[in-house]
């Protein structure tokens, strides 16, 4: 897996060669400032669930009016229904580059947008070829343009693990990126897809874990003790749980 640091990279070389320029007068000091606050590589990073709290800033009543919030949580791609937040958005752009997955497994493709989303960035970002599986029951709702050579989508419904193709599983090269957008039965999917995760893989849940209920917190606690972990990168890169997954952005030790 990759780390972050361009920004500890930038830091040294502007400090060897440019230290007149590192004062607040001079013209990189900010950079420098930044580079503190962003601090993606700490040694702290990763969080186990039990020990997080569970205040999200993404919460409805932040966005100042309807069509802020519309926007934020409706976006398209390529004319395609994509319905992710843009601070989402940058943080699977992140993942993608710095975990270089070369499967995707995303379960609830609605038009197969989200899907097209993660191929293009699959194969921009990622140095070895990877795919991209998609899952819904609905898959007559997949628009035709959503199509691209690294993905594939499958009809199959979720609500029984029993659906899944254990031998496409099987053959999926690591590292995976799972992301969870159809909020049906998560955590016996959860269970049941760990069986296939390898050390180093990544798991997300998204939108169920805002309500922070008895299923959600009992949950994590499966996935607590199935070795995973919370990246609190990606949970508080724009403010603490500013993300669709609070506290489920989740690595497999
Ligand atoms: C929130 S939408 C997915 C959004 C999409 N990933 C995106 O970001 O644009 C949830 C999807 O889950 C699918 N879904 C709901 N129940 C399902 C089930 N039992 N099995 C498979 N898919 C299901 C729905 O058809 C819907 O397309």
């Amino acid at each position: 897996m990759r780390l972050a640091s361009g920004y500890k990279a930038f830091s040294e070389t502007a400090h060897k060669n440019y230290p007149d320029q590192l004062t607040p007068e001079g013209n990189l000091g900010w950079a420098i400032a930044l580079s503190s606050v962003v601090n993606a590589d700490r040694s702290d990073r990763f969080a186990r669930p039990s020990a997080r709290g569970w205040t999200s800033s993404l919460h409805p009543k932040i966005f100042p009016n309807r069509s802020t919030k519309v926007g934020v949580l409706a976006l398209t791609y390529k004319g395609l229904m994509n319905v992710k937040t843009p601070f989402d958005l940058a943080l699977y752009t992140r993942l993608i580059w710095e975990l270089q997955p070369r499967t995707i497994l995303e379960l609830g493709s609605l038009q197969g947008g989200s899907g097209l989303w993660f191929a293009d960035h699959l194969s921009v970002l990622c140095e070895k070829p990877g795919e991209v599986h998609s899952f819904d029951l609905n898959s007559k709702c997949i628009h035709e343009n959503a199509k691209h050579p690294l993905l594939t989508f499958h009809q199959v419904d979720l609500s029984d693990v029993a659906n899944f193709d254990e031998n496409l599983l099987k053959r999926l090269p690591h590292p995976w990126l799972v992301i969870d957008d159809a909020h049906v039965q998560i955590f016996s999917i959860f269970s049941y897809l760990n069986h296939f995760l390898a050390s180093g893989d990544y798991y997300v849940i998204e939108d169920n874990p805002m309500n922070a209920d008895k299923e959600i917190i009992d949950g994590l606690q499966l996935v607590e003790q199935s070795g995973f972990l919370i990246d609190t990168y990606y949970t508080d890169a724009f403010g603490s749980n500013l993300t669709c997954a609070p506290n489920a952005w989740l690595r497999k030790s």
